[in-house]
């Protein structure tokens, strides 16, 4: 099949603006990490199948359907856990030689040692150590190591992910998750069981994905579960003036801890790297008057600095505290020396991004979230005068790949040029869900376009000096996109939800094919 379509859907690669040759290959060194991204909650499926727990998502969705937009659930999603070789086949084919995907915590530590323990007895991990094997899935273990195995045997580098927005149920429960400094410790111990089965084979980890998403969404606008927001967005719990600043803070701590067994514990005999993910924003000023001009930088300083600036300075960026004064929090000296220097890498997903507007800050309750005082109604009021095109209908993202290279030419000088991966991007699209999509032959060429172009900006973001040595297309396959359910597709393969969740090769896979393979 894949050769099949192979032949009668050779793809034409052109560049966007015709201002300057496409992007190839060879534009990129030979050790450029090429790869595709799935997570384990939005494609593994098998959500109660050998031994796995149950995951804040997992309750979610069953308790309220109606949270999703088109009620599909994630209990069978692209159903990876089982066509693990079939995908992996199908990346070989691509000729990617990188993978990233995500591990489920709870299919690791299904109902999570620390509720069957109690947590007083658990203090120090050293303590655990040996008991904590009773909390360990086997079965887990096995799924990931044989996933591991078939990688290698396909030459494809592993890019895992440990935490991608799948808590355990368990832990909301026995203490409120991310809102409690446990999770820290938590954390910890559930990644060391992961260094230690799979570091052999694991040289890449990123630790939480998209923290300061996990914030907003989950803490302050109401998205995604435990859902804690203010009642102005229709929630009645949770103190979104407050909680995704506890919440980022406890997981960049909880990173930092991580990074630091890793380096303790495995990094001799293993040899890995461990960085963290968060979503790219980059907001230019819609004009040159003061008021935009400072619109854009605290933007910046809310979207970029409050999570990166505490690992390369030690603490959160000025304008925040003095905005968000005493709710947010503060490092201590030695959180401060544990949390600075704790990056091996800065793994940027990155999709859309929007004009700054300056208006007044109008705090409409004692405890309104400031960055969305700053971006969402930023956002709302320049309605019409938006960056880039609409990417979909269904979408608010927009279509702006100069902010891709304006951003990573910004990290690259404010944070002394790290190590930087393009860890997502792609496009997402509502009207891929259609019968005529699939009988045009799944001609998603808007989405080859998406990508060329954002290749490019990283391509002059590297000239420019920016280390960037990994890109990620989001995603392998359509998936479950969490609130918005399986009808919005990111993949560049279509599943067929209709049908056993069949594989059906879109344009985009091809021409990625052409575009790693066959350098023209
Ligand atoms: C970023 C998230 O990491 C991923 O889970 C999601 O599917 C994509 N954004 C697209 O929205």
């Amino acid at each position: 099949q894949i050769f099949n379509f192979r032949k009668s859907n050779r793809v034409v690669v052109k560049s966007s603006n015709g201002s300057h040759p496409p992007v190839k290959r060879s534009d990129f060194p030979p050790d450029f990490a090429f790869g595709v991204g799935t997570s384990a909650p939005q494609s593994e499926g098998a959500a109660k199948l050998d031994g796995k727990g149950t995951s804040i998502w997992d309750l979610y969705i069953k308790e309220h359907p109606e949270w999703i937009k088109d009620g599909s659930k994630m209990d069978v999603a692209c159903d990876c856990y089982h066509r693990y070789k079939e995908d992996i086949a199908m990346m070989k084919y691509m000729g990617v030689t990188a993978y990233r995907f995500s591990i489920a915590w709870t299919r690791i530590l299904p109902i999570t040692l620390q509720t069957l323990l109690s947590y007083e007895v658990s203090q120090s991990f050293e303590l655990l150590d040996g008991s904590l094997k009773a909390g360990i899935n086997q079965q887990g273990i096995d799924h990931y190591n044989n996933v591991l195995k078939e990688l290698e045997l396909n030459g494809i580098e592993p890019y895992v992910t440990l935490f991608h927005f799948d808590l355990p149920q368990a832990l909301e429960d026995k203490y409120g998750g991310i809102l409690s400094i446990d999770f820290v410790k938590d954390f910890r111990d559930y990644c060391d069981v992961c260094f230690k089965e799979f570091g052999e084979k694991v040289k890449h980890w990123v630790t939480i994905n998209e923290a300061p998403i996990v914030a907003e969404n989950s803490y302050c606008v109401g998205l995604s579960p435990p859902r804690r927001c203010s009642p102005w967005k229709g929630c009645k719990v949770g103190d979104s003036g407050k909680e995704p600043y506890i919440v980022l803070h406890h997981m960049i701590l909880a990173h930092a801890v991580v990074a630091k067994l890793y380096k303790e514990k495995y990094k001799d005999t293993q040899g890995g790297e461990v960085g963290i993910s968060l979503v790219g924003i980059w907001c230019p000023p819609y004009s040159d008057s003061p008021e935009d001009l400072a619109a854009a930088e605290r933007i910046r300083d809310f979207r970029m600095g409050w999570c990166l600036e505490p690992f390369f300075y030690g603490h959160y960026p000025i304008s925040m505290k003095n905005l968000v004064k005493d709710r947010l929090p503060t490092f201590s000296d030695h959180e401060k020396r544990m949390v600075m220097g704790s990056l091996d890498f800065i793994s940027i997903n990155y999709y859309s991004s929007n004009y700054a507007k300056g208006l007044p800050l109008i705090i409409t309750e004692p405890y309104s979230w400031d960055t969305d005082s700053c971006v969402q109604r930023t956002q709302e009021n320049a309605r019409g005068e938006f960056i880039g095109p609409l990417q979909d209908l269904n979408s608010p993202f927009r279509t702006y790949p100069e902010g891709l290279r304006q951003l990573l030419v910004h990290l690259t000088h404010r944070y002394d040029s790290p190590k930087l991966y393009i860890s997502e991007n792609g496009t997402g699209r509502t009207d891929e869900n259609t019968k005529e999509f699939l009988q045009g032959k799944l001609n998603d060429e808007y989405r080859i376009q998406f990508i060329l172009d954002h290749l490019d900006a990283v391509k002059r973001a590297r000239e420019e000096g920016a280390d960037v040595v990994g890109f990620f297309v989001w995603s392998l396959l359509d998936d479950f996109e969490f609130d918005l359910g399986c009808s919005y597709r990111f993949g560049l393969m279509f599943t067929d939800f209709d049908d056993n969740q069949r594989r059906i090769p879109k344009r985009s896979m091809e021409w990625y094919h052409s575009f790693l393979t066959v350098d023209e």
